[in-house]
């Protein structure tokens, strides 16, 4: 048998490094890295948790934004009743370090990662739950626990997910019914309700245009609700929502449970929609130390390109110092200039803090993150955030 790869050392040694960072001053920080400000973090947490505390609604926000048991089980601390991940091995990373309730938000069909979450559902104290769209999602599912020998009953939630308007997974209303009535059918699966998530409308930029949206949303699953109701069945919850919409699934009176993930960090796309008039207000709290490697007489070069952020929804905002744009330089370079001819170009070695443009796969990209406590330029690190599940895509 092959030797597995040799990963160890340079990502022991980098963590090392960052614990070596404790206590000490967001100057000694190397570049690139991605740095929380945990008090900011710590404001969108109680935020959210206080909205939905204030609506009498459950609180699931997403995990597939930060992938860390860390985070996820300060957000169960406060209040959340578990959290959502996208992909099963996500789902088994952080059953392992500790996370003890787990709702896969999406389809599984692949018998060997089913299999696997079988195994999790048999052996370990985590409460799983899975969405489903198709007759053969759920025909393996019940099989995969059969194989693993799991034999109480309803020892998995299953939630069937309609398509409320994303036009991805999810199937129409009128097709809800047979999948719910073999979910039902199968002893080992308990049907726990309804996923219902429009994730395009998160990023609409106006209020109005997002309600239109919601507003669509909230049809499909009033239709599917009475589909199911008038045969008999009850729908124990609704759930869904993301950072662009949870006030407006809060105040439906469909949805019992929010599963909004960005809130937490505050990317820079989600700081471009129109604010929400009923939303908390959440502060950027994931940044980019970045510094700056190289000048010329018309801009500045800094060392994070986008294998230290993703670019899928827009580049980094510039954050201090203030006045700069960054224009993409590459793999592993950004290009800063000047707003306007008023500014100037920051100096060599100069801090650059941006704000990722999103910060789902921009977090995937890092194994850690460091925890600044006092602010960006004077706090200073109090501890290193595991990202567990970084690369755990199966
Ligand atoms: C099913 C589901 N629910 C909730 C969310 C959370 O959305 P956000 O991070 O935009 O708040 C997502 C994000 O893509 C999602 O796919």
């Amino acid at each position: 048998m092959n030797a597995p790869p040799e990963f160890g050392a340079g990502a022991r040694e980098r963590w090392q490094r960052a614990q070596d960072l404790i206590g000490q001053s967001a100057s000694a920080i190397d570049t690139p890295a991605l740095v929380i400000d945990l008090d900011a973090m710590e404001r969108n947490l109680a935020r959210m948790a206080d909205f939905a505390r204030a609506k009498g609604l459950r609180l699931r926000p997403h995990a597939k934004m930060h992938k860390s048991a860390e985070l996820a089980r300060l957000q169960m601390a406060h209040g959340a009743v578990g959290v959502c991940v996208q992909k099963s091995d996500e789902a088994l990373v952080l059953a392992h370090a500790g996370v003890s309730d787990v709702y896969i938000s999406n389809e599984v069909i692949a018998p060997a990662k089913l299999a696997r979450l079988s195994q999790a559902v048999r052996d370990m104290p985590t409460r799983f739950a899975i969405a489903v769209d198709n007759t053969l999602g759920i025909a393996r599912l019940a099989e995969a626990l059969h194989h693993a020998g799991v034999t109480s009953s309803a020892a998995i939630d299953v939630f069937v997910e309609v398509d409320v308007g994303h036009g991805r997974c999810g199937v129409a209303p009128a097709q809800a019914l047979a999948l719910v009535q073999q979910v039902i059918a199968q002893p080992s699966l308990r049907f726990a309700g309804l996923q219902a998530y429009h994730g395009s409308a998160q990023h609409r930029r106006g209020v109005a245009e997002r309600d239109a949206a919601l507003a669509a949303s909230e049809a499909a699953v009033r239709e599917t609700l009475t589909i199911l109701n008038a045969a008999g069945i009850t729908v124990p919850l609704v759930t869904g929502a993301g950072t662009g919409s949870f006030v407006r699934e809060a105040s439906s009176g469909l949805w019992g449970e929010l599963q909004a993930g960005s809130y937490l960090f505050m990317d820079a796309d989600y700081a471009a929609n129109e604010a929400d008039p009923g939303a908390p207000t959440f502060e950027h709290a994931l940044f980019l130390k970045s510094q700056v490697m190289s000048v010329s007489a018309a801009h500045a070069v800094c060392d994070a390109g986008h294998k230290s952020h993703a670019i899928d929804s827009g580049l980094p905002r510039v954050w201090l110092p203030e006045g700069l744009a960054y224009a993409n330089g590459g793999d592993e370079h950004g290009v800063l200039s000047v707003v306007d001819e008023t500014g100037e170009l920051p100096a060599l070695g100069e801090t650059i803090w941006m704000v990722p443009g999103h910060c789902d796969p921009t977090v995937n990209l890092h194994d850690f993150a460091i925890g600044l406590r006092g602010g960006l330029d004077v706090g200073q690190v109090e501890r290193v955030i595991a990202i567990q599940a970084r690369g755990a895509l199966g």
